[in-house]
């Protein structure tokens, strides 16, 4: 086996262990880690928001851009079916089209790749659009999926 297939093992066999961990969880602190990490998503978010609006250095984005691609990876795991109630504004549409859920998750990624490559080349203009793409993608999973 190759180094790299050997590595994309590893990394499958982590995520499979991890949403295992996640499934298994006390459902409430399930709901409370995702929320929170959600928070820190809509901190970035906003953070990214001023950079665009003062046309600021889009390279300081990166960090942030980092760490809500970091946050994302393996998300629907995050949803196992013990936390549909409590704390929680994550709509029962989740797991009856859950098919939905995960394309529009898989919308986010690839937004978040250009979003980043964008703001590492430093074009203001481009990162703010790049930045409103990205921001629909969220959009297009809130409105189905989650409450108001
Ligand atoms: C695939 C679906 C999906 C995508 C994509 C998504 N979200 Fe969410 N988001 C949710 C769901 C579901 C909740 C409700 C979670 C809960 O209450 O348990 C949520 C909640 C939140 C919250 C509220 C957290 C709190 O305080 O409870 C924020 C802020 C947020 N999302 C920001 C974002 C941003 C910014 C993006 C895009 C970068 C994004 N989300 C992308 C599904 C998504």
């Amino acid at each position: 086996m190759s180094i790299k297939r050997m590595f994309a093992a590893a990394a499958a066999i982590g995520l499979v262990t991890l949403g295992a961990a996640w499934a298994q969880g006390d459902p409430a602190q399930v709901i409370r880690e995702r929320r929170e990490g959600l928070r820190a998503v809509g901190q970035h978010f906003e953070a990214l928001g001023a950079i665009a609006q003062s046309r600021g250095d889009t390279r300081a984005a990166v960090p942030r851009i980092e760490a809500v691609q970091a946050f994302f990876v393996n998300f629907p795991a995050r949803f196992p079916a013990n936390t549909q109630t409590g704390e929680t504004r994550a709509l029962p549409t989740i797991w009856t089209d859950n098919a939905g859920f995960v394309a529009a998750y898989n919308g986010l990624g690839p937004a978040l790749a250009n979003l980043r490559t964008v703001a590492a080349g430093g074009d203001a203009t481009a990162f703010g659009e790049a930045l409103r793409a990205a921001g629909a993608t969220c959009g297009n999973c809130h409105r189905p999926y989650r409450a108001r």
